[in-house]
């Protein structure tokens, strides 16, 4: 599982190796040490979200928060929000958020998605009868916005445990959103089809092989689709065209690898067949170099000849 925390300007991730270090001997041991001091941080925020649950975000602006099916009651009885705090709380720790289950019942999640999700709605508009990709999608926030905005197919791929909280919100929401639990390695265009828009944010710099991502997204997107792509830059304007490669850790994460300049991006996404347009560049999270949020829209081109023969 990869759990990322976004908290008070903060960024903690944690990578399927964390959770699953190799037992018995010396290195094992230590590993399992960070292992249960990275869980512990999450439980306590954790428990946190939990004493927050209907509560605090409704405080803040519970009205203004979307919410991802028509039929969801005003009111939960406290039976039924036992039951579901009960759900929730087995399928810790929850990331994303806010969820409006009911106006009484709210999962926070750790990110305020909602504040991107309101740009992101924004930017793809009407997606009525598209079909759409979330590559990398945790418990599926971004799908169902897609699905509100009317895409009549969204498929959303995560390959690790957050899959059962967006499988859980989908019990709840009926949006038609697929949740498949795969990575995005086994996208396979004969299998799945390809999309009229492929969306994948906040995955890129955590990748080890982020050349390949970027030629598979490629495969997935229709030659009349988009792709809308999201990550974390380094904010450096002297060396925009650098890839800087993070060998230990970035902000007490570990999953941080390649984290390219603007101008370094577009061109990765551009020699992978895809014309660039930037839509978005905003401050990134605080660590140890500066960093930017950046969102880019790519329309299928011809790949670089030399990337096209692969
Ligand atoms: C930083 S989170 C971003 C989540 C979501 N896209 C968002 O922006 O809110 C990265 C997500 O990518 C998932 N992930 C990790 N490896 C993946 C892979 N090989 N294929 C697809 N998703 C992956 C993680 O489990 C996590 O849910």
């Amino acid at each position: 599982m990869q759990a990322d925390i976004e908290a008070g300007g903060e960024t903690r991730h944690m990578s399927a190796d964390d959770l699953e270090p190799p037992g018995g001997d010396a290195a094992g041991r230590e590993a399992r040490a960070v292992v249960d001091g990275g869980l512990q941080l999450i439980r306590d925020d954790v428990a946190r979200q939990l004493r927050q649950i209907g509560h605090a975000v409704q405080k803040l602006d519970s009205d203004g928060l979307p919410r991802f099916a028509a039929h969801l009651p005003r009111e939960l009885s406290s039976e039924r929000i036992t039951e579901l705090e009960r759900t929730v709380a087995e399928l810790e720790p929850w990331l994303q958020g806010p969820f409006v289950l009911a106006d009484n019942f709210v999962i926070p999640g750790l990110w305020r998605n909602d504040l991107r999700g309101a740009w992101l709605g924004s930017t793809v508009g009407d997606l009525t009868g598209l079909r759409v990709l979330d590559v990398g999608t945790n418990a599926g926030y971004d799908a169902f916005l897609f699905k509100l905005h009317g895409a009549a197919e969204v498929i959303g791929c995560e390959p690790f445990d957050f899959i059962h909280q967006a499988r859980f919100l989908e019990s709840v929401y009926r949006s038609g959103a697929d949740f498949r639990q795969i990575g995005w390695q086994q996208l396979d265009p004969e299998i799945h089809g390809r999309f009229d828009l492929v969306h994948c944010h906040g995955v890129f710099y955590h990748e080890l092989h982020p050349m390949l991502l970027l030629q598979k997204l490629r495969a997935m997107v229709a030659d009349d689709g988009q792709l809308l792509f999201g990550s974390i830059l380094h904010a450096s304007r002297e060396q925009s065209e650098y890839i800087r490669f993070v060998p230990d850790s970035y902000a007490g994460d570990r999953t941080w690898w390649f984290v390219p300049g603007r101008l370094a991006m577009r061109w990765m996404l551009e020699v992978c067949g895809f014309e660039v347009e930037e839509l978005l560049i905003s401050d990134g999270v605080r660590g140890e170099f500066a960093t930017l949020n950046a969102y880019f829209r790519g329309r299928p081109t011809a790949p670089a000849v030399e990337l096209g023969q692969r």
